[in-house]
């Protein structure tokens, strides 16, 4: 497809009047400390994740595997280091932590598929207070957290950013999320979108009433009308992490 000039000009515009705020939509969160930040071997920020005990984190399955230009390859634990209690990635507050070990959920294949989940087990405890899990309940508001992109054409944050978004129920969830499976997945966000998760926030937490219920898993493009998050439901794994 061609863009003419003025159509392109507008186009700019509009997206630079986009609020730059990761996830989508949001602002600046507090530390949190048991929402964690992932870094691989290189120091590069890859994904969020979630203190669950002093030496535990859950995030995403699909952040343990990385994506090359030659296919894809398990990260192992020698290559993480788990950053917490740093909202702003450039600073040197908080503490850091190897991780010893990897479970990934044994089903993962893809993130559409589910079982996106996995925890690490951390070489030493953080002296953070972990996050509970709960369970999901649609209607409830809803806050993922994350140092993701603050728009789909826009970079990701160096600091951390929140955004509230509503539970959808799970017959609004399979209406607009194929393959949507009920048992280990959730859905949010509003019918308008402008509110949402977005790449770089994957496993990174989804609590309300500060209790973790989701982990960021994908979603069709950040903050779409007609197209919410996709989150991996904790409380279905509860006995595994
Ligand atoms: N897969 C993304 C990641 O790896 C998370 C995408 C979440 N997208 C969304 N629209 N909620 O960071």
């Amino acid at each position: 497809m061609r863009i003419s000039a003025p159509v392109f000009a507008v186009l700019v515009l509009v997206l630079s009047a986009l609020p730059a705020d990761a996830v989508v939509g949001g602002r600046a969160a507090p530390v949190t400390p048991w929402a964690v930040a992932l870094f691989d071997a290189a120091g590069n920020f890859f994904c969020g994740g979630a203190l669950i005990g002093p030496d535990k984190v859950v995030t995403a399955a699909h952040c343990t595997v990385e994506r090359t230009a030659l296919g894809d390859r398990d990260r192992l634990p020698a290559d993480l280091t788990v950053v917490a209690g740093r909202a702003d990635l450039d600073a040197k507050d908080g503490r850091t932590a190897k991780v010893a070990g990897i479970w990934r959920h044994p089903a993962f294949t893809d993130v559409a598929a589910g079982d996106d989940v996995a925890t690490l087990t951390l070489a030493a405890a953080l002296p953070y207070r972990p996050v509970r899990v709960a369970e999901a309940v649609p209607g409830r508001t809803a806050t993922v957290y994350g140092w993701g992109r603050t728009g789909e054409l826009r970079a990701p944050s160096r600091t951390l950013r929140q955004v509230d978004v509503p539970i959808r129920s799970d017959a609004e969830c399979a209406a607009r999320v194929p393959d949507y499976r009920p048992d280990g997945m959730l859905c949010a966000g509003f019918p308008e979108g402008g509110r949402d998760a977005c790449e770089g926030d994957s496993g990174g937490p989804l609590t309300v009433a500060g209790e973790l219920v989701g982990v960021v898993s994908y979603g069709r493009g950040c903050a779409r009308p007609d197209q919410p998050g996709v989150y991996t439901r904790l409380s279905r794994y509860q006995d595994r992490i």
